[in-house]
């Protein structure tokens, strides 16, 4: 028998109806749209409002929506795992809670944290439980409400995250298509250039955190570029080379949405156009673990089955990886 495969069969993506523009942006801090755009590529991104919304919430309106549109019952999930940089609590796991919110129980359900490598890592775990043979009915989530750890006062970093989440069903395939080959990669010294400071066991929160704004995400912008420009184009090369692929055999690059700069570069690195790269950053900026899936979820319609898809992600950790899938429908 031929070797089982994870397949993505179905992929839903939900972002909040709240559209902060760069216009916006220009009223709250000292930027402009000219300076984001050219150096980013966002103009927009969404933002959760409402009391007691977490990025569970996030999480459910897209895992709800992928139930629907694959005509899966929630009582045939075997496993539900959640990329999550800013979970609802510190536990439970917000993974526990989507499972709750949409009606699947008596599951295995865990967070994974590599920040906006986390839907790379999290892909790459559910697909050894269905390569094993022992679930069949995989949700793997990325989701974050970067609204929620982002300080509108510090230009540097606010301009950047937006809120999301996207959802993909993982189920067995023994017709060559799937998940291929996965890479993932991590680097604890990269902890100083891109963190949240406080309210883990390090530094519990105190009032002396809240008033040193250690609870926001904090990132030496140029220091994690050189970075994610090196190691994301890397990876991207590493995983076409070990599966002799070349520019023309890839269809698409699906890249974490950080830095259109950081997209480019990996794009050329790869010797693949723009035309043949995934891009939906300008209008959600960097949702963190949901990016890969949202432009998943954005670009359905035009991937055809047997595409040869590679994913490409770096964040903080530093964490980095890539995937090579061939689509399934
Ligand atoms: N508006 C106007 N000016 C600004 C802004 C802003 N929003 N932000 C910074 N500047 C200024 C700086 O103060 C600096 O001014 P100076 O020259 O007078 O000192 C100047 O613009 C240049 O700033 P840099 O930080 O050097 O700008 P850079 O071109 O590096 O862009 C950015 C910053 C967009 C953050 C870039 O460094 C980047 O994309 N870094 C990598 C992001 C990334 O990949 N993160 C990993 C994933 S995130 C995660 O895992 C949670």
């Amino acid at each position: 028998m031929s070797q089982i495969r994870a397949a993505i069969t179905g992929v839903q993506g939900y972002v909040p109806d709240y559209i902060l523009t760069n216009a916006e942006l220009e009223k709250m801090v000292d930027t402009t749209d000219e300076w984001i755009t050219t150096r980013t590529g966002i103009k927009e991104r969404r933002i959760l409002k409402g009391e007691g919304l977490g990025t569970s919430y996030l999480g459910a309106q897209a895992v709800k929506g992928l139930l629907e549109k694959t005509n899966t019952a929630p009582q045939d999930i075997d496993l539900l795992i959640c990329a999550t940089t800013t979970p609802d609590f510190v536990f439970p796991g917000t993974a526990n809670l989507i499972c709750n919110m949409v009606g699947i129980k008596d599951i295995g359900s865990f967070d994974v944290q590599a920040a906006c490598s986390g839907f790379l890592y999290a892909l790459t775990v559910g697909t050894q439980f269905i390569e094993t043979g022992k679930y069949r009915k995989i949700i793997v989530v990325g989701a974050d409400k970067m609204s929620a750890i982002v300080d509108y006062q510090d230009r540097t970093t606010c301009v950047l995250f937006g809120d999301g989440a996207g959802a993909v069903l993982l189920e067995p395939t023994t017709n060559g298509l799937g998940v291929l080959d996965t890479i993932i990669r991590s680097d604890g010294a990269g902890q100083p250039h891109l963190h949240q400071k406080a309210g883990g066991s390090r530094y519990p929160p105190t009032h002396d955190t809240v008033d040193k704004r250690w609870h926001y995400a904090y990132q030496d912008g140029p220091a994690v570029f050189k970075f994610a420009v090196v190691n994301m184009a890397n990876v991207s090369a590493e995983i076409m080379q070990r599966n002799h692929l070349t520019g023309d055999d890839v269809a698409w690059l699906v890249p974490h949405q950080a830095n259109k700069r950081i997209i480019l570069a990996t794009a050329n690195r790869m010797n693949i156009g723009m035309d043949k790269v995934m891009l939906n950053i300008h209008k959600y900026g960097n949702t963190t673990a949901a990016t890969i899936p949202l432009c998943l979820w954005d670009y359905e319609s035009q991937l055809k089955k047997g595409d040869n898809l590679v994913l490409a992600a770096f964040g903080g950790g530093f964490t980095w990886g890539a995937a090579y899938l061939k689509w399934a429908y």
